[in-house]
C-alpha cells in the first residue's frame, strides 16, 4: 500500500491513501496554475488548512457535489456547518484516527479570516500517519517556527513545504525548514501561482539537495510523488 500526493498547483493537493480521495486546499477556480477543474476531482475528504480564499476555494461546492467531510479547524469546522456542508472540527495539536489515516492539526504561523469577513480561527499545517505507517507533514501558509523541529521527530517520509515568500517562507526559510524536519523528500509548492510569489524552485533543490539528505521533487501542476 502506499500514498499517491498530487500536487494540482499553488497549495492544493490531491492524496489516494488506503483507498480514499483526499484534497488539500482545493483552490482551483480562478487558480491560474491550476490542473484540474472543480468538476472532476474526486473527494472523501477535503482538509482546510485556513480560511484564506486561495485554499478554501472550491472547498463548498466540491464537498456539496462529493458528500465530502471537511476536516478543519473548529472555527472553520461551524462556518461549514452554516453551509450545509459535513465537516469534522479538530484543533492545533489534536489528533485523530480518520478512516484514512491518523491525521493532526499542527501549528502554522499565519492568518485565517475568511472572504467574507468572519473569524476563521487559527491556521493550520497537517501531519498524516497512513495506515502503512508513512508520516506526511503538510505546512501549508506558514513563516518559519522552531517548533518543526518537535514535528521533525517524528520521522518525517515526505514534506510538502511553501516557498514562495511575501505571504509564507521564502527558499532561505524553507531550507531552514528542511533542517528542522530532516524529511526524507520534499516538494515546494505555494510558489510561481502570482507574481508576488515568483521563485526559482529548481535552484531551491540544488540548494535543498546539497545541504541535507532530503530528495526534492519539483512538480508541474498536475505531477505526483508516491511515497
Ligand atoms: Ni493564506
Ligand atoms: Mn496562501
Amino acid at each position: 500500500m502506499s500514498t499517491k500526493v498530487t500536487w494540482f498547483g499553488h497549495a492544493a493537493l490531491g492524496l489516494e491513501t488506503g483507498g480514499f480521495n483526499l484534497l488539500v486546499d482545493p483552490f482551483l477556480t480562478g487558480n491560474p496554475v491550476c490542473s484540474i477543474s472543480p468538476e472532476e476531482c474526486e473527494a472523501d475528504f477535503i482538509l482546510l488548512s485556513h480560511g484564506h480564499g486561495d485554499h478554501l476555494g472550491d472547498t463548498v461546492a466540491i464537498a456539496k457535489r462529493t458528500d465530502a467531510t471537511v476536516i478543519t479547524n473548529a472555527e472553520l469546522s461551524g462556518w461549514m456547518d452554516k453551509q450545509g456542508v459535513k465537516s469534522h472540527a479538530q484543533h492545533l495539536g489534536g489528533g485523530y484516527n480518520h478512516p484514512f489515516g491518523y491525521l493532526k492539526l499542527t501549528l502554522a504561523i499565519h492568518g485565517s479570516g475568511l472572504p467574507d469577513g468572519s473569524y476563521g480561527g487559527n491556521p493550520a499545517g497537517f501531519l498524516l500517519t497512513t495506515q502503512d505507517g508513512k508520516k506526511i507533514y503538510m505546512a501549508c501558509d506558514t513563516g518559519l517556527f522552531g517548533d518543526m523541529a518537535l514535528i521533525g521527530e517524528e520521522g518525517i517520509d515526505l514534506a510538502v513545504l511553501p516557498i514562495g515568500d511575501n505571504y509564507t517562507m521564502g527558499p532561505d526559510d524553507a531550507l531552514r525548514a528542511v533542517k528542522m524536519l530532516e524529511p526524507a523528500e520534499v516538494i515546494p509548492i505555494h510558489y510561481d501561482t502570482f507574481d508576488v510569489i515568483a521563485q526559482d524552485p529548481n535552484q531551491w533543490a540544488q540548494r535543498v539537495e546539497s545541504e541535507t539528505n532530503a530528495k526534492v521533487h519539483v512538480l508541474e501542476p498536475g505531477e505526483s510523488v508516491t511515497v
